[in-house]
């Protein structure tokens, strides 16, 4: 089964978007990097919609063996994405390019982190390498 690796809102505009803030790697250039980095299926995704990232979620409820997820501004705001979340049965790695509790405070609520296994933020493009190891170690402890 296929790792889902969704990404939210704005990041389809990562290289240019604030790269003080997320850095200079486009979210082509971190799909690349994710694909090099194991030999499993991968299925990439982002969408700018609320809805169809419940229904990215809701695909991944049925066909997925791990979820990454970037939900960005969603995140903080999103009981639909928390909602579809808790459709999963399998490991839910919620990954951040920043650290949101070094920035607004409106950044500081997670809804998303209610229903993970855990969270990785602050490494930059990094984080979502870090992230897939962290689902790679979960499926081979659990195979
Ligand atoms: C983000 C952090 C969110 O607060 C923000 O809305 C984003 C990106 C990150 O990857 O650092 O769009 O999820």
């Amino acid at each position: 089964k296929p790792i889902y690796i969704l990404n939210g809102p704005n990041l389809n505009r990562l290289g240019t978007r604030e790269p003080e803030i997320y850095g200079s790697k486009t979210l082509a250039d971190i799909e690349a990097e994710c694909r090099a980095a194991t030999k499993l299926d991968i299925v990439f995704k982002q969408s700018n919609i609320e809805g169809e990232i419940v229904d990215h979620i809701q695909e991944a409820a049925d066909k997925a063996s791990a979820v990454l997820i970037n939900p960005a501004a969603y995140t903080h705001t999103s009981v639909a994405i928390y909602d579809a979340l808790k459709l999963l049965d399998v490991p839910i790695v919620e990954i951040h390019l920043s650290q949101p509790a070094k920035r607004e405070s409106f950044r500081r609520r997670s809804y998303v982190a209610e229903a993970a296994t855990g969270t990785i933020s602050g490494f930059g493009a990094n984080s979502y390498q870090l992230g897939l190891q962290a689902v790679l170690n979960l499926l081979k402890t659990s195979a």
